[in-house]
């Protein structure tokens, strides 16, 4: 499986502009986000994982199920991810052996004679919601601790033998989700960054925690569920190219953007297979073409640029603020 990963050079871009103003003046937003690919998490193993704004340990235990927890033990503080071992269905803390499973709940204390109370009533490590499918370890994060309001769907293309294995790439970038989806809205920038020939036209609905638009009459379609997810596929007649999206909030301006691409299998030699090939070849080519890619281009301005909450917008912009409104609902303060 081919991973392209690339970062723009340079020093760290800084959280605040010039004269002191915050970058980014929103928050983490709620919903669900890539953890870790299911096969890069092996049953048995931990590792310490920084996203959502904190460190926490992400763990599968023996037994299968996945779990990202708060670092830091509820006994006495100890680590869980430095000297931690995965024990059947929990994760042990190196300090005096409590061991805790995926939901959070004490499930061990070797040399208690009676757990405290409490262990047996609630969890009393945090734990974050998991659910596994799409062949990703997704985690739910909710400022408040609000538990999932959907589900992540199936992603048609990644549960199907008929399609090719995904080419997987992976960017960093300091700047925020929201920004990233602004981008397929801000039709004006595909010309003038990008050079596309014209500014395409496309239209955009949101509807509840889903958004969807539709770009140049079809040829790109896009499906967004909640800030976690986006589908986007591109047609050519009868031939079809996925994208899948799933970006990963680091802290409040520092984002891993990370891509899954994939089409049907053609017979080889044909002139879908050929088309298809180079259709993908022209997305993935997205992420690192040097004249026109998001890395060379995009990345500049999002690694750079302060967020207006109030731009001033003209005719030609696109649907930015419509955009703004659908996001606004994953901020809680
Ligand atoms: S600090 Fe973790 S078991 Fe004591
Ligand atoms: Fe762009």
């Amino acid at each position: 499986m081919s991973t392209v990963m690339k970062e723009v050079p340079g020093e760290p871009t800084p959280l605040s502009t010039s004269d002191g103003l915050e970058r980014s003046p929103l928050p983490v937003p709620y919903g669900w986000f890539w953890v870790s690919y299911s096969e890069d998490l092996k049953p048995g193993e931990h590792r310490n994982i920084e996203c959502f704004g904190q460190e926490w340990v992400l763990f599968r235990a023996e037994t299968g199920e996945a779990g990202v927890v708060d670092p830091y033990c509820p006994h006495l503080g100890a680590h869980l991810g430095h000297g931690g071992k995965v024990v059947g269905t929990s994760l042990r803390c190196p300090f005096h052996h409590w061991a805790y499973n995926t939901k959070g709940f004490c499930t061990s204390i070797p040399y208690a004679k009676v757990m405290p109370p409490i262990t047996k009533r609630q969890p009393i490590l945090k734990a974050l919601p998991i659910t596994e499918n799409n062949g990703i370890v997704w985690a739910w994060y909710h400022p408040k601790g609000v538990a999932p309001l959907w589900e992540v769907p199936l992603v048609p293309e990644l549960n199907d033998a008929n399609y090719i294995t995904p080419q997987r790439g992976e960017w960093p970038v300091n700047t925020f989700i929201q920004e990233l989806g602004e981008n397929g809205v801000d039709f004006a920038h595909l010309k003038f960054l990008h050079h596309s020939p014209v500014i395409p036209t496309g239209e955009c609905r949101a509807e509840g925690y889903k958004w969807h638009v539709n770009m140049a009459n079809g040829y790109i379609i896009i499906e967004q569920f909640g800030p976690g997810l986006q589908i986007v596929r591109f047609t050519k007649g009868t031939v079809v190219t996925t994208m899948v999206s799933y970006p990963q909030p680091i802290h409040k301006c520092r984002t891993v953007m990370r891509m899954g691409f994939t089409h049907r299998k053609y017979a080889a030699g044909t002139p879908e297979a050929t088309l298809a090939a180079n259709m993908l070849q022209e997305q993935v080519g997205q992420g690192v073409d040097a004249e026109a890619g998001f890395e060379s281009v995009d990345m500049i301005v999002w690694n750079n640029k302060r967020y207006r909450e109030q731009p001033l917008l003209c005719d030609g912009d696109g649907e930015i603020l419509k955009w703004r409104r659908y996001f606004s609902q994953f901020y809680v303060s």
